[in-house]
């Protein structure tokens, strides 16, 4: 008989896997769950207006009044239409099931009730905490190196990280999922897992049959977060969002903050089976996401909105392949050591043009950069595997141009001095 290797985990169970206090949590209700239309004197609002209107529309008239005339009512706290244009996008592409699976089910198309919407991917990443890993006792695992948010958000929420770290050394970081395996087998009060899937900082995606291998983990109870911040640098199809119909134990973050450049206002999403993805929508507080932010996100949905997006997608991705040429003929600049498939690059900075991967002047580098010349990169030389490790993020091509003299001209500085 065919043992079914790629279906959610025979050992996850939902009921048990939730804190028992927010699996018997009775949600915030409020009138606008039921009614949104008419004389609303239900919550407490300012009927007068928004005390901004005539400041801002008076003094700025090109200042979307439009935007504001509302802001005196409560947003919607369900956001079904940003969901519903979300799951339309996200429906349309889907990275392949690898072929055993691909035998056993076709995708169901994700629904709005399968999403939950945070302010911005950090809120969902700190949600799937408090639903999942009890403080004090249970614990999550990452696999460094890594965003920096899942280990704060378990520190403040007082849970444990179990770092199980990429394969350092091998171009891309590739996920050691054998060893993840057996950490899994190992502790059971593992209840979350951080894949960092393109990594921050590895630029790299993680490969879906080692998702696979992890959801369909024979004893383990819990639940793989795959965090897709910067998916849409990577190919097409990529994204396993739509992967949670099939898989319960799965969740999928994305953002608007980085391939819609839409930072500013904070809008995150958690795929996930219905059942989870109503646990974390029990859990959020009921107005979590401002109407301007809604609004915002759906112009950024829109026909004209997703075009800007891919077009501003392919000048990065065209300025990205311009970096990695220009960096490399600068004296001191080492191996590349992340992958291709976000709108940053991580390579190495060496203790001499021919030398060796070296941290202290890494750093050096980085300082001097930003307290002299003004050009902000960030310094990774601390992280596992990442010695003499910058991250630099794809500029605009003007500013990419003051990036390469500046940092030519600073690394050479830095030479010059030892
Ligand atoms: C991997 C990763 N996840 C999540 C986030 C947070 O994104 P958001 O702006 O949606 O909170 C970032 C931000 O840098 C990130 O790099």
């Amino acid at each position: 008989m065919m043992t079914a290797v790629n279906s959610t985990s025979p050992a996850f169970n939902l009921r048990t896997l939730v804190r028992p206090n927010i699996l018997v949590l009775e949600p915030y209700r409020c009138a606008r769950d039921d009614y949104k239309t008419g004389v609303l004197l239900d919550a407490n609002e300012n009927a007068y207006g928004p005390s901004v209107l005539n400041s801002v529309v008076s003094q700025d008239p090109t200042f979307s009044s439009d935007l504001i005339a509302g802001l005196h009512r409560y947003p919607d706290p369900h956001q079904e239409e940003v969901k519903q244009k979300i799951c339309d996008l996200r429906n349309a592409s889907t990275a392949p099931l690898t072929s055993s699976s691909q035998l056993s089910s076709k995708l169901k198309p994700l629904s709005s009730e399968n999403l939950y919407v945070g302010v911005g991917s950090d809120e969902c990443i700190d949600t799937l905490i408090r639903c999942f890993a009890a403080p004090g006792r249970q614990k999550l695992l990452t696999c460094p190196p890594t965003y920096g948010m899942y280990a704060v958000a378990a520190q403040v929420n007082d849970v444990k990280v179990v770092k199980v770290n990429l394969e350092l050394g091998t171009k891309g970081f590739p996920v050691r999922v054998g060893a993840v395996l057996d950490e899994l087998s190992a502790d059971p009060d593992i209840t979350l897992v951080y894949l960092c899937s393109p990594g921050n900082p590895t630029a790299s995606l993680v490969s879906p049959g080692v998702v696979e291998k992890i959801l369909a983990h024979p004893t383990w109870n819990g639940i793989v977060v795959a965090d897709e911040a910067y998916i849409d640098f990577a190919p097409d199809g990529s994204s396993l969002a739509p992967w949670v119909t099939k898989y319960d134990n799965l969740v999928v973050l994305q953002t608007l903050s980085k391939a819609f450049g839409m930072a500013g206002i904070r809008l995150g999403v958690a795929y996930a089976s219905a059942a989870v993805a109503r646990i974390l929508n029990n859990v959020k507080a009921p107005y979590n996401i401002s109407s301007p932010t809604s609004e915002l996100a759906l112009k950024a949905l829109s026909t004209a909105g997703l075009a800007t997006m891919r077009t501003n997608i392919a000048a990065i991705l065209e300025q990205r392949n311009r970096l990695v040429i220009e960096l490399a003929k600068i004296g001191g600049v080492g191996e590349f050591i992340g992958g291709d498939d976000a709108n940053f690059l991580l390579f190495r900075v060496l203790d001499k043009p021919d030398g060796q991967p070296s941290s202290p002047v890494a750093l050096k580098l980085y300082e001097r950069l930003a307290q002299t010349k003004g050009v902000v990169i960030r310094f990774r030389g601390k992280e596992p595997g990442c010695e003499g490790g910058l991250r630099v993020t794809i500029g605009t091509k003007e500013e990419n141009d003051v990036l390469l003299a500046k940092f030519a001209e600073t690394l050479a500085q830095i030479y010059d001095e030892k």
